[in-house]
């Protein structure tokens, strides 16, 4: 049944808002339980649907998994499958993070190519590349990823454009290879950090933590351990830019504000008064005149392109012209027909978007392409005239967890029910699902 977000006119926000662990880094945490045979704990894990289909994932090689609350049990000491198929894979296209593990403790690997997305294609020949740098044979027939290694051989590696998902798949695969390895320009986002953390408390020998150059040295096996995930920088993100938009004031709490460097300072240029605590960040733009500020994305510690949707609601709902460029995905702009649906004035050329701020916009009928542009039409109906109806909101359940009752302790009232439209605009095809 399609599900669609009714968000309420003209609302500011007041309040906290406790954040929850972050999905980009749990994923991860969780592939990584694949590399030994025991019983892993990853506490501060939220429930979304993400986590649900990495632990499907997780169930169809043989692992027991349970998610209490917050705290994830995964049992791997049953774990011998070696394949993950396309009809996983294609709901989360994180799925591929099990083929480093597969590959460093089974010596084996079938994991299916995972498609492209709403904003373009999202190739892995990054991830191929690194497993073949390891000395492992990889062909791809059927839309499948078929690896196979004795045992993985340390190497160098050089990734020539910084990638998350690539430098966890090498680092899952390292940890038990023969001998060292060395990484250079490794993405350096703090989920890679908490990756290190739980591989290094499992016995891996990893140096260079936080850095672009990561030293692997294999060892011969690995333990189970218990770690906890990180909070969620981009939720956290998401709250602050929707303060800020609706003139509010609002703090997120149990965050790394280390973690949110870029945003903070483009939040501060538009006038908003924030400030920070050890664990949390208040945003105050309570009666002040914002600026629009334009922003490019870039590899952390650069401004996330995760919160590049979100920024552009920001800027259409101030007075003035900026420009939002996205280095990292140059095509994600499927939000733009969106906005300006609701009445925004943007133009796109390349990887870079014109806006001219609208003081209010219009409520109207939206749609969701992906987790962060759905994010960033939620923020825009906070400030319509009238109500906005968002549907495929399937997207967002991958990575906002309690949505609802987060944005009502902020006064804010989002209705979720069942969507009676059938015309052809709701029907996405499952490649949409896969960016995250
Ligand atoms: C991770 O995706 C995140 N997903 C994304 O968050 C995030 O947008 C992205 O990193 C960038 O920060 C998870 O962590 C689950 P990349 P990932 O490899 O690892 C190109 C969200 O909303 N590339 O860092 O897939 C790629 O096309 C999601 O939570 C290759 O060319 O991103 C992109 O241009 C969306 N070949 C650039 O690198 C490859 O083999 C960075 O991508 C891999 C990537």
């Amino acid at each position: 049944m399609k599900e669609v977000y009714q968000v309420p006119a003209s609302q500011s926000l007041q309040g906290d808002v406790i954040i929850s662990g972050a999905k980009n880094a749990v994923l991860p945490l969780m592939a990584a339980t694949l590399l030994c045979r025991g019983t892993s704990i990853i506490n501060n894990v939220p429930q979304l649907d993400d986590v649900d289909t990495m632990a499907d994932v997780l169930r169809y090689l043989g692992a027991k998994v349970e998610l209490q609350g917050s705290r994830l049990t995964i049992d791997t000491r049953e774990c011998d499958g070696y394949q993950a198929p396309y009809h996983l894979v294609t709901k989360m296209r994180a799925s591929i993070y099990v083929l480093g593990p597969l590959l460093a403790r089974l010596g084996q690997a079938s994991v299916a190519l995972p498609g492209g997305c709403a904003w373009g294609p999202r190739p892995v020949d990054l991830h191929i590349a690194g497993m073949q740098a390891l000395s492992a044979k990889v062909e791809l027939s059927h839309g499948n990823i078929h690896a196979h290694a004795g045992r993985l051989k340390g190497a160098d590696f050089t990734f020539p454009i910084s990638s998350v998902g690539a430098t966890v798949n090498l680092l899952l695969a390292a940890v038990l290879a023969d001998g060292t390895t060395r990484l250079f320009n490794a993405a350096i986002e703090p989920e890679i950090d908490n990756l290190v953390d739980q591989l290094n408390a499992m016995g891996a020998q990893i140096f260079g933590k936080g850095s672009n150059t990561l030293v692997i040295e294999g060892v011969a096996e690995l333990q189970a351990a218990e770690i906890d995930a990180i909070a969620d920088r981009i939720e956290a993100g998401t709250y602050l830019i929707a303060a800020a938009i609706t003139k509010g004031k609002l703090t997120v709490k149990q965050v790394q504000p280390s973690h949110l460097t870029a945003l903070i300072d483009s939040l501060t240029a538009t006038g908003a008064l924030v400030y920070c605590e050890d664990d949390s960040i208040t945003l105050d733009a309570q009666r002040r005149t914002l600026k629009p500020i334009s922003i490019k994305t870039g590899p952390y510690p650069l401004f996330a392109t995760d919160l590049q949707p979100q920024w552009m609601t920001l800027c259409v709902s101030l007075a003035g012209v900026s420009q939002v460029t996205d280095t990292v995905y140059p095509e994600r702009f499927q939000h733009v027909a969106e906005l300006c649906r609701l009445g925004a004035n943007i133009r796109v050329k390349g990887n870079t978007a014109s806006i001219i701020g609208t003081p209010s916009l219009s409520g109207a009928p939206v749609k969701a392409s992906d987790l962060r542009a759905g994010a960033a039409l939620i923020l825009a109906g906070l400030i319509a005239t009238e109500h906005t109806d968002i549907s495929d909101i399937h997207h967002l359940d991958r990575g906002y967890q309690n949505l609802i009752g987060k944005f009502a302790n902020l006064g804010v009232t989002i209705h979720r029910h069942a969507s009676h439209t059938t015309d052809c605009q709701t029907k996405t095809t499952p490649l949409l699902s896969l960016c995250g």
